[in-house]
């Protein structure tokens, strides 16, 4: 028998019996008795080989190498990673069944809040703006009309930082920075934190939200300024909710209300409730940011987030909104 048609049976028998092992212990008996003994015999042999059939013998003998080689490689892998399915309980995952959902969370009762009032506005045409809540006196006072002397100013109703800087009180604030970077017509929303030193309970937090509006334009009136609310009452709490406007006080606006809605609480209980703030620009704002107050006017308002949800809602305490207890907020 000629060592090539050697190679050809060995190449047969070593495949049918590496097709056959099935332990760890069986591919290395395998390995000894093919890789290294009967390669190596064969390689022995090479040398009888005459001259002019060596090139031939050494190249079958080079591949059934390399073939013996990747086989070996390719069971051993397959018995590892039978070991490993075995190792998990045999189980071949069921690609049908349905995956496991990460749980994920939700936006905060607050920023819902601000959403929907925000995008009811969008509707009338306002536009979101944001200012710093780290603000200075000429913002959150001077140009908002509120004089020196004013008891709003009291250090022990403010968070100064320094005589000039403060975190602001109101999110009024905000109507100066717009002003003062835009020419009318302006019409914005925007929402954002205040923080005033009060006493921690039920109803009252250091930092709370509010939601200011600014609408200022040639020919703005009273009657724009409660059009535009009541619309915005109408939307958010359902159309048959009654308004009413009550005359009020804010230097900033002049005639100045405060905005109340007749609410229908989820347990059956009526009531007027206070929303919001509001009144007509005062000429002396207009003036703060260089606006010609002989020819525009303007209507402004603020009102807060926190009780908007909480009446809504039925929240009993303010803290709950400020907790983070994923037990209170999954239910919103
Ligand atoms: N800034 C007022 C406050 O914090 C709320 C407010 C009242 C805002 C009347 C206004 C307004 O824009 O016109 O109590």
């Amino acid at each position: 028998m000629s060592l090539l048609e050697e190679l050809r049976r060995l190449q047969e028998n070593a495949e049918g019996r590496l097709a056959a092992v099935n332990s760890p212990d069986a591919l290395e008996t395998w390995r000894v008795k093919y890789l290294k003994g009967a390669l190596k015999a064969a390689m022995q042999q090479l040398k009888e080989v005459p001259g002019d059939q060596k090139p031939a013998v050494g190249k079958a003998l080079n591949e059934l190498k390399k073939l013996l080689q990747d086989a070996y490689d390719a069971r051993r892998a397959e018995l590892r990673s039978a070991r490993v399915g075995a190792a998990v309980g045999e189980a071949k995952p069921d690609i049908t069944l349905p995956g496991d959902r990460p749980p994920i969370g939700h936006t905060h009762i607050i920023t819902q809040t601000i959403n929907e009032v925000c995008e009811i506005f969008a509707r009338m045409g306002f536009t979101v703006e944001y200012g710093p809540e780290v603000e200075d006196e000429r913002h959150n006072f001077d140009a908002l009309n509120i004089p020196p002397a004013h008891p709003a100013r009291d250090e022990l109703d403010n968070f100064y930082i320094n005589e000039a800087t403060m975190l602001r009180s109101q999110t009024s604030t905000v109507q100066i920075r717009v002003m003062e970077r835009q020419k009318p017509p302006v019409r914005i929303i925007a929402p954002g934190r205040v923080y005033r030193p009060d006493t921690v309970d039920a109803t009252h937090c250091f930092m709370f939200y509010q939601i200011e509006g600014l609408y200022v334009d040639e020919g703005v009136t009273m009657a724009d300024l409660k059009t535009c609310l009541d619309q915005f009452c109408k939307t958010y709490f359902g159309r048959d909710v009654a308004t009413r406007f009550r005359p009020s006080f804010f230097p900033f606006t002049e005639p100045s209300a405060e905005l109340d809605v007749w609410f229908k609480y989820p347990d059956g209980r009526e009531a007027w409730m206070e929303l919001a703030g509001c009144g007509m620009v005062d000429p002396n704002v207009l003036e703060a940011v260089n606006y010609d107050s002989e020819k525009y006017t303007g209507f402004a308002f603020g009102m807060g987030i926190e009780r908007m949800a909480m009446v809504r809602h039925q929240i009993p305490d303010i803290r709950l909104l400020y907790e983070g207890d994923v037990r209170f907020l999954h239910q919103f």
